[in-house]
């Protein structure tokens, strides 16, 4: 693609001048990205973003933990889709359709639960754990051509996990969930591992609304760019209470990674404390002890290089199109969803180690609350300049967004390479290429951020 900034391009269906590629300025030598900002607010590109996107790669369903025994539940709507995610009697978990098969009522209507059965509130067809249909009031109304046994809850095309996280896939076709993630493998690892006992989604999550094109979220969660300007706040609340370790958004500190297929991950040196395994005074002298003894289990488990990356470094990734993990001082998983071209719906959950407990997980909670929570430090902030982006496209004679911070050179932290692999990978998912490869990959063997400050 040219550097050329070309008159658009997304007009009316049909129009000789409607194209994809014409949305994205995509020229590595001369270091200039540029996403057309009719990205954000057709709704003919939303429209295709549903088929395109969200109907054919591997979407993010919930947590294993979740789901703690035979029968536990919860109801997930997944790219619109209303679904089930469930643990049958024999311990595996399944998601499926969660719709009647008799004449379409929802069989599941608490968001989560324990079950045996579920029973239609309309006809009172009921349905086993497992979907196998068991229960059809006066079944001698039906005829010889009616089997029970082909009348079961319909499954999810494809479901698969990785290391706790359960992702689905509407297409029968997607790769396997392992080659999928690729060397976003190895950051859900450097979380997984935090814990012997296996991470657990702490009861409860944050719900919210943003007056903003899904998308905007996608770059913002693997942003650093924007960290001091933003949330100044923060970071000048921090340094009041004598909370910051070292310094933030320097192009000298961390990493950005396009780890391929849409994935990105931004990796820097921690500058607070981590309930893992990074001891503040803020923490309190009384968390002192479980966090030296969490950070020396770590050593003995993985050494001492490893177990410093996973105790000084944060990770702010992205598993595309719209799962964010932010391994910062609480762990967030964050889900959000588009609603129109211009509002989206997010979800966030707290994840933490199966053995915190006491003051360690309240800090934690109170990390997930008080920066990432909707009413947080930092959450409004983002919302606020999202929404500031969404309102600033109104100016449609200003037609571009430039994306191409840090191109030229080795990313760094605070670069945007993770935004541009993001947009490359959309890109090939909605013109329908199966050959897209990102040119700024960087190779998985290269070295780990530094964890020094
Ligand atoms: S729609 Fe469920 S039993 Fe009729
Ligand atoms: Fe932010």
């Amino acid at each position: 693609m040219g550097c050329k900034f070309l008159s658009p391009i997304w007009k009316t269906p049909g129009d000789s001048k409607m194209t994809l590629s014409n949305l994205i300025v995509d020229d590595l030598d001369a270091g200039v990205f540029r996403v057309h900002r009719t990205a954000m607010t057709s709704q003919e590109i939303l429209d295709l973003e549903w088929k395109q996107i969200f109907e054919k790669c591997w979407l993010y369903i919930g947590h294993e933990s979740e789901l703690h025994g035979p029968g536990d539940y919860r109801r997930r709507t997944i790219a619109g889709r209303p679904l089930i995610l469930i643990r049958n009697n024999q311990g595996e978990i399944k998601a499926f359709y969660n719709t009647c098969t008799h004449r379409g009522a929802l069989i599941c209507r608490a968001d989560e639960g324990k079950a045996k059965v579920f029973q239609c509130f309309y006809h009172a067809w009921t349905f086993d754990n497992n979907g196998a249909l068991i229960g059809v009031p006066d079944e001698a109304g039906y005829g010889t051509g009616f089997d029970k046994h082909e009348m079961g809850l319909k499954p999810v095309e494809r479901f698969s996990s990785y290391r706790g996280f359960c992702f689905v896939s509407f297409n029968p076709e997607v790769e396997d969930l392992v080659s999928y993630l690729g060397p976003a493998t190895e950051y859900l690892d450097l979380i997984v591992d935090q814990s012997e006992a296996g991470m657990r989604v702490v009861a409860g999550s944050n719900k919210y609304a943003i007056k903003a094109n899904w998308k905007l979220l996608a770059e913002n969660s693997v942003d650093s760019y924007h960290a001091v300007p933003t949330h100044e706040t923060y970071f000048q609340y921090l340094a009041d209470v004598g909370g910051v370790l070292g310094p933030r958004g320097s192009d000298s500190n961390g990493r950005a990674r396009s780890l391929g297929n849409g994935h990105a991950v931004d990796e820097a040196p921690a500058p607070y404390g981590r309930p893992i395994a990074l001891w503040h005074p803020m923490f309190g002298e009384e968390a002192k002890a479980e966090i030296e003894q969490t950070r020396a289990r770590l050593v003995s488990l993985y050494g001492e290089e490893r177990a410093k990356r996973m105790s000084e470094t944060i990770r702010l990734f992205l598993i595309f199109p719209n799962l964010v993990v932010h391994d910062i001082v609480s762990i967030t998983i964050r889900q959000f969803w588009p609603v129109s071209p211009g509002e989206m719906e997010v979800t966030a959950w707290e994840l933490a180690p199966g053995e915190e407990a006491g003051k360690v997980l309240g800090l934690r909670l109170d990390n997930f609350l008080t920066f990432l929570g909707p009413g947080g430090l930092a959450t409004p902030d983002d919302v606020e300049a999202l929404e500031s982006c969404q309102i600033g496209y109104q100016a449609d004679a200003v037609e571009w967004s430039d994306v191409s911070r840090g191109m030229h050179r080795e990313p760094q932290a605070t670069d945007e390479v993770q935004t541009r692999a993001f947009w490359r990978k959309w890109l090939a998912m909605m013109e329908g290429h199966s050959d897209y490869r990102d040119p700024e990959v960087v190779r998985a063997d290269q070295p780990p951020a530094p964890a020094t400050r």
